[in-house]
């Protein structure tokens, strides 16, 4: 097999967003435009030749052809060792640690998260560093501005190789190992929770339980975790078969997307738990009974009952959560006497905590959750973690909850997203807003007086690197906050959150309905922002 050296000229958008490069598959299926990338990502990363690379996906449309072309690329760019998921398959989490386990110079995963997938959806690539977690800031615009002046890429004539059966082929000089994708990451997984506990509770005959991993990803690790080394009934993992369309749907899992399995905890029927992931296995929706638990609270519950999973008895160093995540957790942080950190929206900026030892948990209010055990958020992770809770506890959902909140007070908590809308609307409305910060201080609105009002910066306390303009925050006395900022995954125009928080600890006001209680908050938030003049929408298009 000989290494062919293909002259090619760049391409202009392959800045990586949030999380990766993401496109529509017909845009990375133009020629050269994956090599571009992957090659751009060769020559900054000289360490990855004579390397070991982990590499996967998610299972969705062009996965498979993607990584066969990864693997070529790799080979002529004297990459040593490939570990790759059987099926070209690998979870986000999973990827991250096979990378730590087998202290792989990075790996690759082909993913566009919860976005849809088939011909006409998605497709994404994620790089990851030697700590497993996405790659920071630094890299990936160095990346970047290498994909601006690549002017050819290396590449082999060899064949497609076999990708589906386990064992170790060559190509080229290069070693490839076809490993199973689940089996690491379950023996991961039987070190941190009370397997034996939560396999009781699957057979007190008091407790029913469905998992939805949504036609992608998380279906083979669920099926091997839950159903065969936890014991749970046959049928408790649904739409387990990865597709790479994902049947059709956003494999999102939120209350608008997994809305089949929100009616399974309604009813007479009802299943005492139910839990989804998304895409690439790295998010996590918990429900129970007539119970949805937002990821906010999911985090401070997580934080305030660590101390129940073996993986975590000896208690939390520190938390951190994502600026607009929701500051119940801050409350737990409070009482238990560890930091909470406040991060920018994306993965990437805990790493750097975790590696230092700073904090135990993280998350985000956009359905992450996850721990030190890797660098990336983790979906079957935070479900076999509310499993073991619900194990040690033998309480319903809702009761845990409300607990909590008793213990805690409320953060009621909503985020409206309106989505694809004019990219130069969205823009204008971020200035608007950050012309007149100076001037809210003090102001009242909707008889809530606003104590500060700022485009949110970051400096990192571990390395002191700096993250600017990170969203519009508005702040009041009584601890609401309103949150602007906009999207860094959408592949089309410009997606606008709004975040949504109101405190409440009185004891009479725990258990009122979210949308009410919201109400005043979101007119303030669509006047101040003069939303529906400057997109032309007047209602967001999902409401979580
Ligand atoms: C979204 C979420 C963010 C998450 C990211 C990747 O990014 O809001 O919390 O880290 O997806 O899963 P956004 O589209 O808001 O930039
Ligand atoms: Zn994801």
């Amino acid at each position: 097999m000989t290494v062919i050296q293909v002259p090619t000229t760049p391409f202009a958008d392959q800045r990586p967003g949030t999380s990766g490069l993401r496109k529509k598959v017909q845009v990375f299926q133009q020629p050269h435009y994956l090599e571009n990338f992957v090659q751009s990502l060769f020559d900054i990363r000289p360490d990855l030749a004579g390397g070991t690379l982990v590499l996967g996906g998610d299972g969705r449309y062009y996965n498979r052809e993607a990584v066969q072309i990864i693997l070529r690329l790799a080979a002529a760019n004297g990459v040593a060792r490939v570990l790759l998921g059987a099926g070209a398959l690998l979870s986000t989490p999973a990827a991250s640690h096979l990378i730590r386990k087998y202290r792989a110079q990075g790996g690759i995963v082909l993913s566009a998260s919860h976005n849809p997938g088939g011909p006409e959806g998605d497709f994404g690539i994620k790089f990851n560093v030697a700590n497993g977690g996405p790659a920071p800031e630094a890299v990936t615009e160095a990346l970047h501005a290498r994909s601006r002046e690549i002017d050819r890429y290396l590449t082999l004539d060899g064949p497609d190789i076999d990708i589906d059966h386990l064992g170790t082929t060559n190509l080229g000089e290069m070693e490839i190992q076809v490993l199973d994708p689940v089996r690491d990451y379950a023996d991961l997984m039987e070190t941190l929770f009370d397997f034996e506990a939560i396999q009781q509770l699957f057979h007190s005959g008091l407790f029913s339980m469905r998992f939805d991993a949504m036609h992608a990803v998380t279906g083979p690790y669920a099926r091997e975790i839950l159903e065969g080394r936890l014991r749970a009934e046959p049928g408790t993992v649904i739409n387990g078969e990865p597709l790479p369309d994902f049947g059709g749907h956003h494999p999102d899992p939120n209350l608008k997307h997994a809305a089949d399995l929100v009616a399974l905890t309604k009813g007479p029927d009802a299943v005492s738990f139910a839990a989804a992931s998304d895409g690439d296995g790295d998010r996590n929706m918990i429900l129970g009974r007539n119970c949805f638990v937002t990821p906010s609270d999911s985090l401070a519950v997580l934080a305030a009952n660590a101390h129940h999973a073996p993986g975590y008895a000896g208690g939390v160093v520190g938390v951190a959560r994502s600026m607009p995540t929701s500051q119940a957790v801050d409350r737990v942080a409070e009482q238990l006497g560890v930091e909470c950190y406040e991060t920018p929206t994306g993965w990437k900026f805990f790493g750097n905590l975790l590696d230092a030892g700073r904090i135990t948990l993280c998350g985000e209010e956009s359905f992450g959750t996850g721990s030190n055990h890797v660098r990336e958020k983790d979906g079957l992770w935070a479900v076999l973690f509310w499993l073991n809770l619900l194990a040690a506890k033998r309480q319903p959902v809702l009761d845990l909850l409300h607990d909590h909140w008793r213990r805690f007070g409320r953060n009621y908590y909503t985020r409206h997203d309106y989505e694809a809308i004019d990219a130069d609307a969205a823009q204008g409305l971020m200035e608007h807003l950050r012309a007149h910060l100076a001037e809210l201080p003090g102001r009242t609105l909707g008889g809530r007086t606003l104590t500060y009002a700022d485009d949110f910066a970051y400096r990192d306390p571990v390395d002191g690197s700096e993250s600017a303009r990170q969203g519009i925050r508005l702040g009041f006395e009584d601890g609401a906050r309103i949150v602007y900022r906009l999207s860094g995954t959408g592949t089309e125009g410009a997606t606008l959150r709004v975040y949504l928080e109101v405190y409440e600890r009185d004891p009479k006001r725990l258990f009122l309905d979210t949308a009410e209680v919201m109400a005043p908050l979101v007119d303030i938030a669509r006047d101040l922002a003069e939303i529906e003049q400057r997109t032309g929408r007047a209602a967001p298009d999902v409401i979580t």
